[in-house]
């Protein structure tokens, strides 16, 4: 995308408004008029061909008439004369277009879409929309939408699908007084995407945080990238997380891939802060906007109020912030602000006699000491004091102690005088909230923000891509063949050529080979059919284990067979797989779908009860560096027990990381050929002796 066609969108010099209207109630008449109370000051041009006068502007009969080529075409012409409007501003030479009018793909006429961008991309123009309500910035003064009004001012920006939930969004703003900049509707993006704004939105003077609702995206890999080289917070509030095509799944691994996983894991790789919920995403974006991050973990909480300290203390802990008690100093200080009673520990305890010099005095001491890496402050109202002069004392003492890059949040616990200084607390760049919790969520979006911004600093190295040759062979025989996935010794011959260390398997086809080849692997041996029609081998009773002899193979060889025809009478036997069998180790499952948004993914749990019940896994975009999956590896909750639970020696977690890199690797080398993969169970040893993958499933991409 051009960005400098996106200058002509968002900051316009000049626009027209096609479809004009003179009624109001009319779309095409509340874009006029909300350009105009919104006192833009570009040139402004109805197109309407039969009226003169709009809103007491001249009106322009037609594009082709226009006194110039504008930087932006606000179109609100019925979806059947889109076409020809956006050729009429191609030929006069229009930057770029907004696409307020509905019916393209979003009801099925993709077609309608396709057409209008074929048009558009022929003269260079790029197109926002359609079926969107439009932009709004403050500090263009543009309110080139049918919203009502220009944001509570501020210095996020934010990028929404929903129409509907940008107009809420936009009241909701001066409801809880948290400022916005800009207000894009995205719609059916069938140009301009989240990635194409956010790299725009990166060098905007007036935005400081960009805050995201999505419902989806065309191309995942583009948005992590340009949020990976994004120097703003940006926070994501992600609709539509529930089902996401994991009941289809034909792998272990797709059954516990949902959309919520899926994205999490793009959003911590792309450095995104998510939210949960709209609420949410307001207590966020009102810290990310107005402040620094929370680099450090001492974080220290005054107040004047037991009860709203403890609240806070809770929800630390529910945000996984760990609470110090302050250094010896700094409690001896603090101490002089306060009656006996007080606490000097964490939360500081200033007591409800706190007036404004406390509040003056320990703020200023505790936010200029170099102990301190953030600083919330609580207060309730109480009759003795004046909630705005409480508010003007933190801003007084943060500003004169001159720190600049150490997070501040304020709860002010009370009525509409705590209501008027709040406000009056964020007008001046501090981030206030009504309760507690609240304000300790915006400090936790400030810290996800550091620690996830830290995460990916670092790109690391992945692993080379080694057996990419003789997979696609093996693939192409097995394609021949009319099969859609591989046999589990193809399968473990694909994993072995990117370097994954698989149990030994071979395929007999007589009872004799079978001999042959357990004989050169050596007892004991696992055996199991090979079948493309059994897909669930110890459900047919196609497997045994722990065959000790010749006698053994001989007699699991017959037993097999007949279980499997019985199972499937026309079952398409292949023969029987040799195994090597592996000793026991901490069982673990590592697999991968392709995800219709972000491509190949990477996933990792621990196996058994681990995954069966507690689904306890965690995923990636692949392909992965080996930072990231060591990340992976610590995420899960089960961790522990890598590290040796109940006396166990440690498992060969680097062993592991390197296999998960190196799977990762494989099916993002492989991703044109391959839909979904597992390698389960992987079987862990003790550190230094490696592991095993006891068995593999390679299902083929549909062709
Ligand atoms: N050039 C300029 N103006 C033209 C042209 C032309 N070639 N042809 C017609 N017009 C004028 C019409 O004369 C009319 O003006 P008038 O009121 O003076 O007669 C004006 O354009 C609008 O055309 P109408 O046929 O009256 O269409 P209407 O205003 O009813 O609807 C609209 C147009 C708003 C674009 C509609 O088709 C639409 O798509 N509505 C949905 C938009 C929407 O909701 N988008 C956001 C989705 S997100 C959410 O849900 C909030």
């Amino acid at each position: 995308m051009d960005q400098s066609s996106l200058n002509s969108l968002l900051k316009p010099k000049s626009v027209a408004v096609v479809g004009a209207s003179s009624q109001p109630g009319k779309i095409g008449y509340t874009v006029i008029e909300n350009l105009i109370k919104g006192g833009y000051k570009g040139k402004l041009y109805p197109i309407n061909p039969t009226a003169t006068e709009i809103l007491s502007l001249p009106v322009v009969p037609s594009v082709t008439a226009l006194p110039e080529a504008v930087d932006l075409a606000v179109i609100t012409v019925p979806v059947k004369l889109v076409a020809q409007v956006v050729e009429e501003c191609g030929q006069k030479g229009i930057k770029a277009l907004s696409v307020i009018t509905s019916g393209f793909s979003e009801v099925g006429r993709k077609d309608l879409e396709d057409q209008m961008l074929e048009i558009a991309r022929r003269y260079g123009m790029c197109v926002l929309g359609p079926n969107i309500v439009g932009t709004l910035s403050n500090s263009d003064e543009l309110n080139a939408s049918f919203a009502p009004f220009l944001p509570f001012p501020g210095k996020a920006t934010l990028i929404t699908q929903s129409g509907a939930l940008l107009i809420a969004m936009d009241a909701i703003t001066y409801t809880r007084k948290v400022g916005f900049d800009k207000m894009i509707s995205i719609g059916n993006m069938a140009d301009v995407d989240f990635a194409d704004l956010i790299t725009w939105l990166d060098t905007d003077p007036n935005t400081s945080c960009i805050c995201l609702y999505i419902e989806g995206f065309k191309d995942g890999r583009k948005f992590i990238e340009a949020s990976r080289k994004t120097k703003k917070p940006i926070i994501a509030l992600k609709a539509g997380v529930s089902a996401h095509g994991a009941a289809a799944a034909a792998s272990h691994t797709g059954s516990l891939a949902g959309a919520v996983k899926v994205y999490g894991a793009a959003f911590q790789q792309a450095g995104v802060v998510q939210a949960s919920d709209l609420n949410n995403l307001f207590d966020r974006t009102l810290a990310l906007s107005l402040q620094p991050p929370l680099r450090k973990e001492n974080l220290l909480i005054i107040t004047n109020g037991g009860g709203v300290g403890v609240l806070a203390t809770d929800a630390a802990e529910r945000y996984g912030i760990p609470l110090k008690f302050a250094p010896a100093d700094v409690q001896e200080e603090l101490k002089k602000h306060m009656p006996a009673f007080g606490s000097a520990k964490n939360p500081v305890d200033l007591t409800g006699m706190a007036g404004n010099d406390w509040y003056y005095e320990s703020v200023k001491f505790a936010y200029a000491h170099p102990w301190t890496d953030g600083l919330v402050v609580l207060y309730c109202e109480t009759a003795m004091t004046n909630p705005l002069e409480i508010a003007q004392a933190i801003k007084k003492a943060i500003d004169e102690t001159g720190v600049k890059d150490h997070p501040v949040v304020v709860s002010m616990v009370g009525g509409t005088r705590c209501d008027q200084a709040m406000q009056w607390l964020v007008e001046n760049g501090i981030p206030a909230y009504p309760a507690p919790d609240e304000a300790m969520n915006g400090m936790a979006a400030l810290r996800e923000y550091n620690n996830i911004r830290q995460m990916i600093a670092d790109d690391g190295d992945g692993c080379d891509p080694t057996g990419s040759k003789i997979s696609r062979e093996i693939i192409a025989k097995a394609r021949a063949d009319g099969r859609g996935s591989l046999t589990e010794i193809e399968a473990k011959q694909v994993f072995s050529a990117y370097g994954l260390p698989v149990t030994e398997t071979n395929l007999s086809k007589s009872e004799d080979e079978a001999v042959t080849l357990a004989k050169k692997t050596g007892f004991p041996i696992v055996m199991k059919v090979v079948s493309p029609d059994i897909i669930h081998k110890s459900d047919a009773g196609g497997v045994k284990v722990n065959i000790k002899d010749e006698a053994g193979v001989r007699s699991a060889y017959q037993t097999i067979l007949k279980n499997c025809k019985a199972y499937k009478a026309d079952a398409d036997i292949r023969g029987i797989a040799v195994q090597e069998m592996a000793p026991l180790g901490t069982e673990v499952i590592v697999g991968s779908i392709n995800d219709p948004t972000f491509g190949p993914t990477v996933m990792f749990g621990l196996g058994g009860i681990f995954v069966e019940v507690l689904k306890d896994v965690t995923f990636r975009v692949a392909p992965v560096n080996k930072q990231q999956v060591s990340q992976m590896v610590g995420e899960i909750r089960s961790v522990a027990i890598l590290a040796g639970a109940r006396g166990e020696a440690p498992r060969d977690r680097a062993a592991l990381e390197d296999l998960i890199c190196r799977y990762a690797t494989m099916v993002y080398d492989l991703r044109d050929e391959v839909a979904e993969t597992d390698a389960n169970p992987v079987l862990v040893y003790e550190e230094g002796k490696g592991l095993k993958v006891v068995d593999a499933r390679v299902i083929l991409k549909k062709k």
